[in-house]
């Protein structure tokens, strides 16, 4: 008899590469943190201290496929994995990173978020849609919904993603004309943009893909120094809301203005 090699179960490594976002079909921490039951680290920590069961038995499995018709209960409680897509739009500060791990102790936008979301939206796990440098500031989206992720930072998608920069020289026609058309960087050339001067040392600059510091690369390809660097927009949803401040965007607002069709 032949014995399969010792390792993960066939279906944990299926799980595992499981495309994210298919309808029903998911794994159970993730379900539990996608419907607003506990954020992820939570749900997993739950599902190893044998809190949660599946149609009747405990699972210790963070792992453990479920789907639309699973019976989930956490400490006794059934809870339901339906979830709907929500999107929130954060006003990114300076000085916060938009990792998860924080070796240093900078401070992380998950946490910047948390500190200002009540109780009910903290059981969600929230995803950065994309990411912002350090220094940077402005509209940064955060989803319960990876499909949403794949849509927004996606090339193919074409979401526009409006930014405007301080630059340490003057900015002249050759400039805007030369960021319109395309610059050659290290990983190849830039899309066509639309770029526009707003003041003499001000770029406005409007991309549709979005690469490893971007928006600064291309300025230095110009020859322009970046000085601060905020995101306006990104679609037609601009960034309104006050420093460190958040809102939630309504299914109307994710459909029209960033194109996307939410799960409702
Ligand atoms: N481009 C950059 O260079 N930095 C950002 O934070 C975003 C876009």
């Amino acid at each position: 008899m032949t014995r399969r090699a010792k390792g993960p179960p066939k279906w944990l490594e299926a799980a595992k590469k499981r495309t994210p976002g298919s309808a029903g079909d998911s794994w159970l921490s993730r379900s539990l943190s996608r419907a607003g039951v506990l954020p992820l680290q939570r749900a997993e920590d739950a599902i190893r201290e044998g809190r949660v069961a599946v149609d009747g038995r405990v699972v210790t499995e963070a792992f453990t496929p479920v789907n639309a018709s699973s019976r989930v209960s956490l400490d006794g409680q059934l809870v339901s994995l339906a979830f709907t897509s929500r999107v929130l739009a954060f006003h990114k500060p300076a000085g916060l990173v938009t990792h998860g791990s924080d070796p240093e102790g900078i401070g992380t936008v998950f946490d910047g978020l948390a500190r200002v979301l009540p109780e009910g939206l903290q059981r969600f796990g929230w995803h950065a849609v994309g990411r912002l440098d350090r220094d940077t500031t402005g509209l940064l989206l955060f989803t319960n919904d990876e499909r949403f992720v794949a849509h927004a930072t996606s090339p193919t998608t074409h979401l526009p993603k409006r930014y405007v920069a301080k630059v340490g020289a003057d900015v002249t026609e050759w400039m805007l004309k030369t960021l319109r058309a395309g610059v050659d960087l290290e990983d190849g050339r830039t899309r066509e943009a639309s770029a526009q001067a707003r003041g003499e040392r001000e770029v406005e600059l409007t991309l549709t893909e979005g690469r490893y510091h971007q928006v600064k690369r291309m300025l230095q390809a110009v020859g322009l120094a970046t000085l601060s660097l905020h995101r306006e927009a990104i679609g037609e949803v601009t960034c309104e809301v006050a420093l460190g401040e958040y809102r939630e965007l309504s299914a109307e607002e994710i459909a029209g203005q960033l194109y996307f069709t939410p799960r409702s």
